[in-house]
């Protein structure tokens, strides 16, 4: 299987490694729930493209597609049994994306938040890095590991382990805007935007914790939409619609 070395950044190519965050919702495609091969095919085939310009890429998804921890609380079960739930659903996109790509002849690791040792390796973060610069998409399963935290979280927390130049954070719309595009038509498009304002305009890009610990570490976020193929690879060569937040 290909093992890619990185290319040195020019300015066509700025970032030397990148955090993916995805939500499992897009993992779904048009189905109501679980996942949907093709969808999973195009997000690795999306993944593959970066990998291929040089870039290093970690990974991290969310789960919605097959169970919010959230949504388990709000109908009367226990949080953190709810978030736990959650989290093994990460683990089951995480295995599903590993998949895809090995099939399209990526080298892959898994590495949980919570040990699950016959299924993936646990995640220990100077393999991780070890794994990434050989090549390796490294795909960070189970959150954090804890509940109360969301997958945005762990993405910015395992970005920020990992030393990244960028998280992107792939959405259903092309970037942040003024307000929800879906409902207002007059919403415009932030080209860039600050940490604070996300904060203070209560934007929703990420929760308040992801912003801060992304602001903290100085990550910048990279909003983009995953909907359409190659947007991940353009976003990457800074083309195409999205914003950027950074401080
Ligand atoms: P290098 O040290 O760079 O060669 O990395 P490597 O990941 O190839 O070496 P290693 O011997 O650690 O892993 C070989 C294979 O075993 C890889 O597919 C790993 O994902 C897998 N592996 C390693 N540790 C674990 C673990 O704790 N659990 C599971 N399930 N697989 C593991």
């Amino acid at each position: 299987m290909a093992e890619v070395a990185s290319e040195t950044i020019t300015q066509a190519n700025p970032y030397k490694r990148i955090m993916l965050k995805m939500s499992g919702e897009i993992l779904m495609g048009d189905k109501e729930y679980g996942l949907d091969p093709d969808t999973v095919d195009r997000m690795a085939q999306d993944i593959k493209d970066v990998i291929e310009m040089g870039i290093e890429v970690c990974v991290v998804v969310g789960a919605g597609n097959i169970f919010r921890g959230v949504s388990g609380a709000a109908a009367g079960m226990d949080r953190t049994t709810a978030d736990y739930m959650g989290m093994l659903g990460i683990v089951i996109n995480a295995l599903a994306l590993q998949n895809a790509l090995e099939n399209m002849g990526i080298q892959t690791r898994v590495q949980s938040g919570i040990r699950m040792d016959s299924i993936c390796e646990p995640y220990i973060r100077r393999k991780a890095m070890r794994h990434m610069e050989k090549g390796r998409v490294v795909i960070f399963a189970a959150g954090t590991g804890n509940p109360y935290f969301t997958s945005d979280t762990a993405g910015a927390l395992r970005a920020s382990e990992m030393d990244c130049d960028a998280i992107f954070k792939g959405t259903k719309v092309d970037g942040v805007y003024t307000a929800d595009p879906m409902k207002d038509p007059d919403a415009k498009r932030y080209d860039k935007i600050s940490f604070i304002d996300v904060l203070t305009k209560d934007l929703r890009v990420m929760d308040a914790t992801a912003i801060s610990l992304a602001r903290e570490n100085n990550i910048p976020i990279v909003v983009f939409s995953v909907k359409d193929k190659g947007n991940f690879a353009k976003a990457a060569r800074q083309e195409g619609n999205f914003t950027v937040v950074s401080n």
